[in-house]
């Protein structure tokens, strides 16, 4: 077997390391960053966690905040002509998921010929030049985007959530400091903490896991476990934030060098129609979507159980699958994660888009990575389950 590897290439990881990002930049001769990142981390201040060390370094970056939530085609191109503005030489991508994608694509879409559509590198096909190189900070335990080949935009036509990857989108460098994660509310705690873990369980039962993918997930799954409950109850508990972050950036390399499966490609046509948040539509799926495929990969997902301490280690297979199951549906539970319907998505509306939503799904690819392989009348069926919260 023959496993294709790849990461950033560097890594700094651990508390105050944003105070370093200038050493990071340094060391690849860059100068000139664009911070790309959201409104609220300019209004919170939390940007200048990032700007003031750059500037004791000499370095007074450029600035781009306008990126969304669910980060637009539209953005995206509007962050390229912000770029075109200006003479950096890297961008700095600081924010939960959507900064760091949004930064992702800006680089991709820069080194295409004016006018070429994002859509145009959503998979299959392949985004591997980048106009210039991209380190990225993230200020959640969640996304992992900071360790990933992935970026995901939604087409503004389609409202088609698009999956999008390459080397033009894997980070030069990432910055992981768990400290930027304390002021996070609980809400986004929880969201973006099942988001990394649904990383590590997919890309551990994925048909394209291999023994290096493995062993992140490994590391991760336990981590996310022990600790996403108390950094829910306690947003202030320092030692359940650095787990955490941690976790969410081996989940991040893990699935970067595996995949994700079919929580992911059904969750995202929910976030692109509802705008549920992702880590928020992963949770809603979560529990069912892996009963669905649990005897496909049983002893993958009983290790998981084991791992995350949801079954004793001398527990037999179909035991300890059943206790994966529960202990997701107890997950969302502790975590308050509502249904659909209790989130306020009107019924009608969810069943009109049901078949948009399988199409999009399949055609993510996602789907055909996961342990049981669903059609479209399956995923018709989980997204029903999964709408009442019997998930
Ligand atoms: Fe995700």
């Amino acid at each position: 077997m023959i496993a294709s590897l790849a990461a950033p290439r560097v890594i700094l990881i651990g508390g105050g390391a944003v105070r370093r990002v200038a050493e990071v930049l340094a060391q690849f001769d860059l100068r000139r960053p664009l911070v790309v990142t959201d409104p609220w981390m300019v209004s919170s201040g939390t940007v200048e966690r990032l700007l003031e060390p750059l500037r004791a370094a000499g370095i007074t970056p450029a600035v781009f905040a306008d990126t969304v939530p669910d980060p637009t085609d539209a953005v995206v191109a509007a962050g390229v002509v912000a770029l075109r503005g200006t003479n950096c030489d890297c961008l700095l991508g600081f924010g939960g998921g959507s900064p760091m994608d949004t930064a992702k694509a800006m680089a991709i879409l820069a080194a295409a010929p004016a006018g070429v559509p994002m859509r145009d590198f959503k998979v299959p096909a392949r985004a591997d030049r980048a106009a210039l190189p991209v380190i990225c900070v993230p200020t959640t335990a969640g996304t992992g985007s900071e360790a990933t080949r992935f970026t995901v935009i939604t087409d503004t036509a389609t409202d088609e959530k698009m999956l999008i990857a390459g080397l033009g989108a894997l980070p030069l460098a990432a910055v992981v400091d768990h400290e930027l994660s304390w002021s996070v509310p609980a809400r986004t705690t929880a969201d973006t903490g099942v988001d990394s873990l649904t990383h590590a369980l997919e890309a551990f039962v994925s048909r394209r896991a291999n023994p290096f993918s493995d062993g992140y997930a490994r590391e991760a799954m336990p981590l996310i476990a022990a600790h996403l409950r108390d950094a829910y109850a306690e947003p202030g508990n320092a030692v359940a934030r650095e787990a955490l972050m941690r976790g969410a950036f081996l989940a991040g390399l893990s699935f970067s060098n595996s995949s994700v499966a079919l929580v992911h490609g059904m969750s995202r046509p929910v976030g692109a129609h509802f705008h549920v948040p992702h880590g928020l539509s992963n949770a809603m799926l979560l529990p069912a979507v892996t009963a669905f495929g649990l005897e496909a990969a049983l002893p993958r997902y009983a290790e998981a159980a084991r791992l995350m301490g949801w079954a004793a280690p001398d527990v037999g297979d179909e035991a300890a699958g059943r206790a994966l199951v529960d202990g997701l549906r107890a997950l969302n539970r502790d975590l308050a994660v509502p249904s659909p319907r209790a989130w306020g998505i009107d019924p009608g509306r969810w069943e009109a888009l049901i078949p948009v939503m399988a199409e999009q799904a399949l055609a993510s690819g996602s789907p055909a990575n996961n342990p049981r392989i669903p059609d479209a009348a399956e995923i018709t069926a989980l997204y029903r389950v999964a709408f009442a919260g019997n998930a």
